[in-house]
């Protein structure tokens, strides 16, 4: 495990309608201590992506927490004609302080393009929150021998707005809602590469800050052999993280 803080987020994806994110948040803020003061100081950091209108729910219901928040995705507009679009202002004003770009299932489902994906990091940048850059190959570039590769292309796109805060997230795609998780040694692998990659293009101190997520069927079973390994920093959990007591488990595996 590394000195970096780890950071466990909570990717809800289309899931949990406003009495369920009232209850979860019940229930997580009950287990995790009373208060989910605990979750403070050495613990890992949180932060959970729900669905755009689950946003308010639980901002409220998460008042006095540790927990943050963060939107699932940005327009990299501030504002505009762009119907079914959330933008940076707007999540900012819901509570936001983080926000996903890239994630494979946006790539995948909307064609999102690494040119898209570094304009919404820049746009996260300018409004104020923290993007989590997600990167991860597909089954059939893996097996064709081109994992590095897409990882490295991927990462210095991104990067192309030379953030001054993110983090990342491998998430292998053929790891995603399919229990087929990456053994620790395949994630360390792909970590250490995109750690190397980051230091030439950001340098040594930036790459050694620099938090990488796990993310692909991380559950409370495998948590623990996954953030043994140095360059992995925490998770982003899709499944697992509806469940607030299988989502309590992963961030206390990375607890101290
Ligand atoms: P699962 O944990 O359901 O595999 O999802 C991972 C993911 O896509 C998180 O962003």
């Amino acid at each position: 495990m590394s000195a970096r803080r780890p950071l466990v987020g909570g990717n809800w994806k289309m899931h949990l309608t406003s009495a369920e994110a009232r209850d979860w948040a019940a229930r997580f803020g009950r287990q995790a201590g009373g208060q989910t003061g605990r979750l403070a100081g050495r613990q890992a950091e949180v932060v959970l992506f729900p669905s755009f209108p689950l946003l308010p729910v639980l901002a409220r219901a998460l008042t006095g927490s540790p927990v943050a928040l963060g939107g699932q995705d940005l327009h990299p507009a501030a504002s505009g004609a762009h119907t079914g679009d959330v933008s940076g202002p707007q999540l900012a004003d819901a509570g936001c302080s983080w926000v996903l770009c890239g994630h494979s299932e946006r790539r995948q489902d909307h064609g999102e393009t690494d040119a898209e994906v570094a304009a919404k990091v820049a746009a996260a940048g300018r409004h104020g929150l923290v993007p989590l850059v997600c990167l991860g190959e597909t089954a059939g570039e893996r097996r064709g021998g081109e994992t590095f590769a897409v990882l490295t292309r991927q990462l210095r796109a991104a990067l192309e707005p030379r953030p001054e805060r993110f983090a990342l997230a491998y998430e292998p795609v053929w790891a995603i809602g399919t229990g087929d998780t990456a053994t620790p040694e395949t994630a360390q692998e792909a970590h250490a590469v995109l750690r190397r990659t980051l230091s030439e293009i950001l340098g040594a101190a930036v790459a050694a800050r620099c938090r990488i997520l796990y993310g692909g069927s991380a559950n409370p079973d495998n948590a623990a052999a996954l953030i043994a390994q140095p360059d992995l920093d925490g998770f982003l959990v899709g499944g697992a993280s509806l469940d607030p007591d299988r989502f309590l488990a992963i961030i206390r595996a990375c607890g101290p």
